[in-house]
């Protein structure tokens, strides 16, 4: 086998390639996954913070990490946190817990939450004054504690805006005073094989190595970039949100190729609560939201992810409660990338 084709199949081995690369690899791998921290006996360790359905989770167990604890409030989310990680110890309110409360661990790794800095709520945006995105300061005052190797953060790009700026900053700078080294870069999913358009914002400390984040976030060789090439005749390509899966003369659905930014959402059609991919059926001229077992796919997950155990009852409408929680959640392959990425800087540190 070439060198080429190995690094196009064999994405575990050459984990400098570029995002793009990942893609049809991540595209070949089993739909379904259940992880086994039996087998990761030396394995590095990652502790998860606001887990929700254990996207970053999820990321860093396939690319060998062994998770050792996690830490989410909400119920519908603990479910399905319980249903794939049994026996990972667990706890519901950040506020509540002290840097003790944490097993040792490699990595801690934790999207907080965006509501407060997310520009898709329009209006004045309460930033890290906000009761939710607010909640940096109980995780940033963990890691004070606790100084791990390595921490990463998750967050809308809105956050880069927030307050002019100031709410980046604090966020730098408060991780920066307990002496890390702290580098970020905006991701779009759709570079790693999964098919939607969403952007965040990874931020990567390490306590006290100057050249960690970039080294974990950036890769030393130039890749071959995302835009598609031109035709010759000038014209530019269609773009990726026009591009079709199905017949618009058949009977059945089409798709848009690449989904728009899922938003935490319900199951009631409320205006502007929706999620703006819908699925056209032209010949009957209908038309419907993705449901939720296509909202995993669209968001990397592997199908039934959100679907909790038979017998666990639930006072809210299911299907919300699987928008919702898929609406907030980390890209399992973006995490993955990461973590290889975080995996390998750990073992050259270690040499
Ligand atoms: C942006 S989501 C993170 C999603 C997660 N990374 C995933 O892949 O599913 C933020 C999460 O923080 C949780 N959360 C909110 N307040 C919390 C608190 N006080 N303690 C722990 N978790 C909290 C929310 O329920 C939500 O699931």
């Amino acid at each position: 086998m070439s060198t080429e084709t190995q690094k196009t199949t064999s994405p575990r081995k050459t984990h400098r390639q570029s995002p793009r690369k990942w893609q049809q690899a991540i595209r070949e791998q089993s739909p379904t996954y259940s992880p086994n921290p039996s087998k990761h006996t030396d394995a590095p360790t990652v502790a998860s913070l606001f887990s929700g359905i254990g996207g970053l989770d999820l990321g860093f167990e396939r690319a060998g990490f062994k998770t050792t604890f996690q830490c989410e409030i909400n119920k519908f989310c603990l479910t399905i946190l319980k249903k794939h990680w049994p026996d990972v110890p667990r706890r519901t309110n950040i506020k509540e817990i002290t840097s003790a409360d944490i097993p040792v661990s490699d990595v801690w790794a934790g999207g907080f939450p965006c509501q407060d800095v997310s520009l898709a709520r329009m209006g004045e945006r309460a930033g890290l004054k906000g009761t939710r995105s607010g909640l940096f300061h109980d995780f940033a005052r963990l890691i004070g504690e606790a100084c791990p190797r390595v921490v990463l953060l998750e967050n809308v790009a809105g956050l880069l805006s927030s307050h002019q700026g100031r709410d980046f900053r604090t966020v730098i700078g408060t991780l920066a005073e307990f002496g890390y080294s702290v580098g970020w870069r905006v991701f779009n999913s759709k570079n790693f094989g999964v098919p939607q358009s969403r952007q965040r914002v990874y931020i990567v400390g390490c306590h006290r190595d100057i050249h960690g984040p970039a080294q974990i976030l950036f890769e030393a060789e130039r890749g071959e970039g995302d835009a598609e090439k031109g035709k010759p005749n000038g014209k530019t390509t269609l773009s990726p949100f026009k591009k079709s899966i199905g017949e618009d003369d058949g009977d059945g659905p089409v798709y848009q190729t690449i989904a728009y930014c899922l938003y935490a959402c319900s199951a009631r059609h409320t205006g502007t609560d929706w999620s703006r991919t819908y699925v056209p059926y032209p010949k009957k001229g209908q038309v419907r939201r993705l449901t939720p077992k296509e909202c995993e796919g669209v968001m990397g997950f592997p199908n039934g992810w959100t679907v909790p155990p038979t017998g666990t009852t639930t006072d809210d409408d299911l299907d919300s409660l699987r928008y919702h929680a898929l609406g907030n959640a980390v890209t399992p392959p973006v995490a993955e990338w990461l973590a290889h990425r975080i995996r390998n800087y750990l073992a050259e540190r270690k040499e």
